[in-house]
């Protein structure tokens, strides 16, 4: 059976999330896509975010809720221009730290699942077509 998402928390815990995503942040000050697309001075807090969002996504606290309310996370993301190519250097980056964070192998289905799929959600933006 399957994993719920609600139960990847009980599993990997608040270490799991605090390796995961500080294995991705890792990745993005030298990525070309990505880095300068994030605050380079509030790098740290942006890792908080993704954290607690990722946390309260998955079955823990709602300590995300708490500080910024509601994720309404497309209409935040609005003022980055995502494209499929930023989309899929996300997931890249991502794809890597679900390895570099040795999670047990149980919670990759429901992180990957939700992964691809709310980053195709966040594309705002098509480049324009070459000629
Ligand atoms: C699974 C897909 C994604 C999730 C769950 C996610 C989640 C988040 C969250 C929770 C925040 C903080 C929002 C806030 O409270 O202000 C955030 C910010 C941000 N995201 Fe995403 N995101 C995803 C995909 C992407 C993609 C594909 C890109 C770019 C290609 C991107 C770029 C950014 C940037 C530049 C920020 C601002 C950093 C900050 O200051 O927090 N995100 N994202």
């Amino acid at each position: 059976m399957d994993l719920l998402d609600t139960q990847v928390y009980d599993l990997i815990g608040e270490d799991g999330f605090r390796r995961l995503v500080a294995a991705f942040y890792q990745r993005v000050p030298g990525d070309e896509i990505l880095g300068p697309m994030y605050p380079q001075h509030d790098l740290a807090g942006a890792e908080e975010r993704l954290r607690g969002f990722l946390i309260q996504r998955f079955g823990g606290p709602d300590r995300y809720s708490q500080r910024r309310g509601h994720p309404r996370l497309r209409m935040r993301h609005a003022p980055f221009k995502i494209t499929q190519a930023g989309r899929d250097r996300w997931i890249e980056l991502m794809e890597a730290a679900l390895v570099e964070a040795q999670l047990p192998p149980e919670a990759h289905p429901p992180l990957r699942q939700f992964f691809h799929d709310a980053a195709t959600f966040m594309i705002n933006h098509a480049p324009p077509a070459s000629p």
